[in-house]
């Protein structure tokens, strides 16, 4: 599939174009970033055409599609102008600044017939995969309570779109935790229908929130909450994905990463009647999983299953839907908080 990318000098390049070329059906045929230093330096380092221009670069190369990786005010307008030439569209989280335009923009994509997928990798993670599956076999009964923990060290940046809420629609609650609730969704297998939270920024001077907690509720009534600061150092941060049911828990550590890194502990441990001495788990082994980075590569997956979705000439919007659901929770977070 011959790819194009729009925003190519940040997570393109760390991240996504080297996945993409992993996959011998996948070509990359020219690269545009606004910044002309980053056009030239992607451009030559891929072999491949650069330009300062999206739409010079939409009308001059032939591309069945276009991965987007531009700060979160450029989505919108660059999505709609690649479905206007007609393209398929793999656009990075979140989908736009707020529930509406990722919303106008859904509706588009749909409306044409094209693909429009998002950046949510997370569920491509060997052990989250893991975990779904141990959940859908009763490995820890009912599940009753979650929390998810995401953090990273965003200190005060001149100019930095994410500091700011009209380029960036957030912080940390916009950046961090939709990757959390878009994970328990696809885990659990089942919406979120309420969210409450507080947020604050109270280490650094931008205007977006660099810290929050979210308190969830699902449909059936999981309970949970997610935890996303811009405000913890990397190397305190304890990126914990929990998951407690009726017959024991899963707990994810160091696995909310841009690689299939951490451990995934599952503990069995039905219980019969009530024990006054309440003995605890920590005396129990649970049986410990270990991620290994080498053998999966959760960028590469996502743009398989894109291609092979496009390839086979179908269209499947639900993974869309679940992403404009969380961005339609996110505006009630702000709005509420
Ligand atoms: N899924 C993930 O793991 C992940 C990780 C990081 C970022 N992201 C998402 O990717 C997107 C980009 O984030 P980033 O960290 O790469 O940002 P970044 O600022 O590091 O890079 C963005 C790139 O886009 C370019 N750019 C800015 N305005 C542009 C415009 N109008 N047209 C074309 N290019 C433009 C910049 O010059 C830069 O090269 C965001 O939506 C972000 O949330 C996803």
């Amino acid at each position: 599939m011959k790819w194009c990318v729009i925003g190519a000098g940040g997570i393109a390049d760390r991240r996504t174009i080297p996945a993409l070329l992993t996959d011998k059906n996948n070509e990359l045929v020219a690269v545009m970033d606004k910044n002309p230093a980053a056009a030239k330096a992607t451009g030559e380092k891929y072999g491949v055409p650069y330009y300062t221009d999206e739409r010079e670069m939409l009308s001059a190369v032939d591309a069945t599609a276009v991965y987007i990786s531009t700060p979160v005010f450029c989505h919108y307008e660059q999505a709609m102008l690649a479905l206007s030439f007609g393209k398929h569209v793999f656009l990075e989280k979140p989908i736009g600044l707020d529930g509406k335009e990722s919303r106008l923009l859904v509706e588009a994509f749909k409306k044409a017939g094209l693909q429009l997928s998002i950046g949510y990798m997370m569920k491509y993670h060997t052990l989250h995969e893991k975990a779904k599956a141990l959940i859908a076999e009763g490995g820890i009964g009912t599940v009753n309570s979650v929390r998810a923990q995401f953090t990273c060290w965003y200190p005060d940046i001149p100019g930095a779109w994410r500091q700011k809420k009209s380029l960036g629609g957030g912080g940390a609650i916009m950046d961090l935790g939709v990757h959390c609730l878009e994970l328990l969704e696809d885990m659990l297998g089942e919406e979120i229908t309420e969210v409450k939270a507080f947020y604050s920024t109270r280490t650094f001077s931008y205007e977006v929130d660099d810290g929050a907690v979210i308190i969830l509720r699902t449909k059936s009534g999981v309970l949970g909450h997610v935890d996303c600061n811009f405000n913890i150092p990397d190397k305190a941060s304890e990126s914990k994905l929990e998951l407690y049911g009726s017959e024991g828990y899963i707990i994810c550590h160091g696995t909310l990463a841009q690689e299939n890194v951490g451990t995934l502990s599952h503990l069995y441990a039905p219980q019969g009647g009530y024990e006054a001495a309440q003995n605890r788990s920590v005396n129990d082994a649970p049986v410990v999983y270990t991620a290994n980075a080498a053998e999966n590569n959760m960028y590469r997956r996502q743009l398989a299953a894109f291609s092979a979705l496009v390839e086979s000439g179908k269209t499947d919007y639900s993974l869309t839907d679940r992403a404009l659901r969380i961005q339609e929770l996110v505006d009630r977070i702000y709005s509420e908080a």
